[in-house]
């Protein structure tokens, strides 16, 4: 997982800034998907954005009252991984972005000594681990780009999803929950998935809107609801 910085230059951004919000975001997407490591290419998040997926983790981590070490993947400008402190607040958060101007504004937002903010690397996905849990939440797709395509190969591919899903799932300690929500494709199609167990989680309906495909990339319309695993095995 060698990844670059994906925020876009000072000097593009005053370039092209000026043709209005919809074109500069056009821009600041073509940019992003020069870089092999990028999932998602926006950055939209919000506040408590998945109450029900969040009570249910720290449910089953019973991390109200246990410490336990949580990965925020794609944490964006920081707003999970101030939500999760809120729901499991003796827990330690590392957050990972590719985008150094999101982790510039989470950095900034930031209150916490618990909740370190990283660039996303191989480096510093280890140097914190292992973790309890790993959240990777709106982040392992292409959305919107593969929304109205009945192949998504040439767009986001089974394989980037399965060695993400593969490097994250090595950081997990065994006994450790992997949450994927929003993703293009089911963990269960992961050769990953022979280590973990599908934790039942009965106030969340679905495990996303973002559109699902299977591993060779054919779009899936079976409906799919699991978003937890646990980690049974290495
Ligand atoms: C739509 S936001 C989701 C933010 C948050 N997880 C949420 O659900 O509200 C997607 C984020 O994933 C980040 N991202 C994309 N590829 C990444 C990668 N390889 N490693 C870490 N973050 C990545 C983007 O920079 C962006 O901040």
């Amino acid at each position: 997982m060698r990844h670059q910085n994906s925020s876009v230059p000072a000097k593009i951004v005053n370039r092209f800034r000026s043709f209005g919000y919809l074109a500069w975001n056009e821009v600041e997407k073509s940019y992003r998907r020069l870089f092999s490591g990028q999932h998602q290419l926006t950055s939209t998040t919000s506040a408590d954005r998945y109450p029900e997926l969040f009570a249910e983790a720290a449910n089953i981590l019973n991390a109200g009252h246990q410490p336990c070490r949580i990965l925020s993947y794609g944490c964006s400008t920081g707003e999970e991984c101030f939500s999760l402190k809120r729901y499991m607040p003796n827990s330690t958060i590392i957050g990972l972005d590719i985008n150094r101007n999101n982790l510039k504004k989470a950095r900034a937002a930031n209150t916490s000594q618990d909740i370190l903010f990283l660039e996303s690397n191989a480096e510093n996905l280890t140097r914190h681990g292992p973790y309890d849990a790993i959240f990777a939440l709106s982040v392992l797709c292409r959305w919107e780009d593969t929304k109205f395509v009945d192949n998504c190969e040439k767009i986001y591919p089974f394989e980037k999803f399965g060695s993400t899903v593969n490097q994250l799932a090595t950081q997990l300690k065994v006994g450790g929950v992997l949450v994927v929500y929003n993703s293009n494709f089911r963990v269960e199609d992961t050769d990953d998935f022979r280590c973990f167990e599908i934790v039942p989680t009965p106030t969340v309906m679905d495990s996303g809107f973002v559109k699902k495909f299977d591993r060779q990339n054919f779009a899936s319309n079976d409906r799919h609801t699991n978003c937890i695993y646990r980690k049974i095995s290495s």
